[in-house]
């Protein structure tokens, strides 16, 4: 099955009150990982690049890398461009056979977001790509934009029906108290989704597809795995994937997902040299860390985003 776009799942998962997984991809392993957990759950999953990724990379092996996971797979499988900051890196991507894209003009004023979004709109239908965009701000860190926990704001419900409808977009993704990066909230803290946004926004919107950013949980054994084979990743907790499973029963329909696959992969790596520290092989440290990540993926499908058996 060729790429596709996120139209169809998105509105299969909104009927049956489930998620897509959009997971990051920077390397081979870590598309492995990802399209081979998604094809042993039979999960429609979406592989998104972000602009660190395509300078790490370079899209054109990342999109030769995602099209050969496509003919070794048989499941829906979207290529998507996470936070697009500007109309060049989203057209770069439409003319490079992406299948959805993102513009986050969040951090711009309502007028220019609108504007800038409605451009990126404008293009992609032209070719067949659909649209996401964001309203609201996310606390973390993305690329090199560090937005602190005091300037996060919370998307407001009244706002979400005039952009929608000024910029044609075709998810909206929002903020609602998660936050980028694998240094989220302290232990002791008590992480909530504010479920009551989501619901409003949903009566604004109804049958409308919504995303979730800063998606990860932090797993502690993870976390455990690389502070106790010499890291020293700072103690941190994400929003608790019991409250992401609610938001996926409800009008999100993707669910992003990178620093979790991180942890997880850094811990076989730390954990594959301390017990075997004369391996210089790259195939058993990546092979051990593919494996994890895979193993985070299927947890991912089957206790978070619900996708199982939705191919
Ligand atoms: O939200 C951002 C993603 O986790 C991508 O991270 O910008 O470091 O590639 P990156
Ligand atoms: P996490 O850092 O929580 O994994 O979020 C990833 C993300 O939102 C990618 O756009
Ligand atoms: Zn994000």
């Amino acid at each position: 099955m060729p790429l596709v776009t996120t139209k169809e799942m998105f509105a299969k998962a909104y009927k049956d009150g489930y998620a897509i997984g959009a997971f990051n991809v920077n390397n081979m392993e870590t598309i492995q990982a990802i399209v081979e957990a998604a094809n042993e759950c039979r999960s429609p999953v979406i592989l998104q690049v972000s602009a660190g990724a395509r300078k790490y990379a370079n899209p054109v092996y990342l999109k030769h890398l995602v099209q050969a996971a496509v003919e070794t797979s048989d499941i829906p499988i979207a290529l998507h461009l996470d936070h697009g900051a500007d109309f060049d890196i989203c057209k770069a991507s439409i003319d490079g056979g992406f299948t959805s894209v993102m513009i986050d003009a969040s951090s711009k004023p309502w007028e220019e977001n609108i504007a800038l979004t409605r451009r990126v709109v404008e293009y992609a239908h032209s070719h067949g790509v659909v649209v996401e965009a964001e309203l609201g701000k996310l606390a973390g860190i993305e690329d090199d934009v560090h937005v602190e926990a005091s300037d996060a704001l919370f998307t407001s419900p009244d706002e979400v029906e005039e952009f929608t409808a000024r910029t044609g977009i075709d998810s909206l993704a929002i903020a609602i108290g998660t936050s980028h990066g694998a240094y989220k909230f302290k232990p002791g803290q008590d992480p909530k989704l504010r479920l009551d946004i989501l619901e409003e926004v949903g009566k604004r919107l109804p049958n409308f597809p919504i995303v979730l950013h800063g998606a990860s949980s932090v797993p502690q054994d993870k976390v455990e795995i690389v502070n106790s084979f010499g890291g020293d990743m700072p103690n941190a907790i994400g929003i608790p994937e019991s409250e992401l499973r609610k938001a996926a029963q409800m009008a999100v329909c993707k669910i992003n997902i990178d620093s979790d696959l991180r942890v997880a992969f850094t811990a076989a790596v730390r954990k594959h040299f301390a017990e075997n520290p004369s391996h210089f092989d790259p195939r058993q440290y990546l092979g051990d860390a593919r494996t994890m990540m895979k193993e985070m993926v299927k947890h991912k499908i089957v206790d978070v985003l619900g996708s199982a058996n939705k191919a």
